[in-house]
């Protein structure tokens, strides 16, 4: 720590404890002495892993949020959450149709949505998720595939849906049906497959292969890139 470092009370599952001011709660947690191997994963804000919900002193609020992203308060109590239990259906994505009918079979209560938006509140990525379950809803599975995109499978909206839903599973499925059936068919990648198939690249990976570390990075760094990286 440094000298300089100012300490702030905060509660961990109900014990006050004293954090470096502008940690985020994984640090906290990890400066109390927890020691997290469920419930953490990149700390970038990516994966998805570190959900948590919080309590401010004086709001009635249960919020939540990334544990890795969200800067602790003083007095804030604090739980770690390390698993959403949620329903996740099982299928084969080349016998399913891109449709209504296949979220009526395997995520029915998708259609119990009470539109109370709470799910669209919590979200730590911003994104409008009544939104993408109602295009569910409505059957446009290509607005639910865009509209959850950018979704980082947290669960935190499946904590606090009151249909009992795992919204996030019911995206992840829009967004499959939407690759596997709706999108353009990539005709260019369809033909460099079938060049790999052939052989086309074989010599060229078996010199990889042969390639000591060090070669190797003299390649990747001396390649020729055909776009500008910005
Ligand atoms: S949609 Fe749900 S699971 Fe996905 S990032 Fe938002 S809160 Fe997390
Ligand atoms: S929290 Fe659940 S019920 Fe409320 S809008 Fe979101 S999906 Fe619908
Ligand atoms: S640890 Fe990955 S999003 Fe927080």
């Amino acid at each position: 720590m440094e000298p300089e470092e100012k300490l702030i009370p905060v509660y961990i599952i109900g014990e006050k404890v004293l954090v470096p001011e502008g940690s985020t709660i994984i640090d906290a947690l990890e400066y109390a002495g927890f020691q997290l191997k469920r419930g953490i994963g990149c700390r970038e804000g990516f994966c998805g892993a570190c959900a948590t919900v919080y309590r401010l002193p004086g709001d009635f609020k249960l919020l939540g949020g990334l544990a890795c992203q969200t800067v602790v308060e003083p007095g804030m109590y604090l739980a770690q959450i390390p698993f959403t239990p949620a329903q996740k259906a099982l299928y084969n994505i080349d016998e399913l149709n891109p449709d209504i009918s296949t979220f009526l079979k395997l995520y029915p209560e998708v259609f119990r949505c009470v539109s109370c938006n709470t799910c669209t509140k919590i979200c730590p990525q911003e994104i409008e998720v009544m939104d993408y379950v109602n295009a569910i809803i409505r059957g446009d599975i290509a607005e639910a595939a865009n509209g959850s995109f950018e979704c980082i499978m947290c669960g935190l909206c499946t904590m606090r849906c009151p249909a009992e839903m795992a919204q996030y599973n019911a995206g992840l499925l829009a967004r499959r049906l939407f690759g596997r059936y709706l999108t353009t068919r990539s005709d260019h990648l369809f033909a460099r497959l079938k060049e790999m198939e052939e052989g086309k690249f074989d010599e060229e990976m078996k010199k990889l292969m042969e390639m000591s570390e060090e070669e190797l990075k003299k390649k990747y760094t001396e390649r020729k890139l055909d776009f500008k990286i910005t």
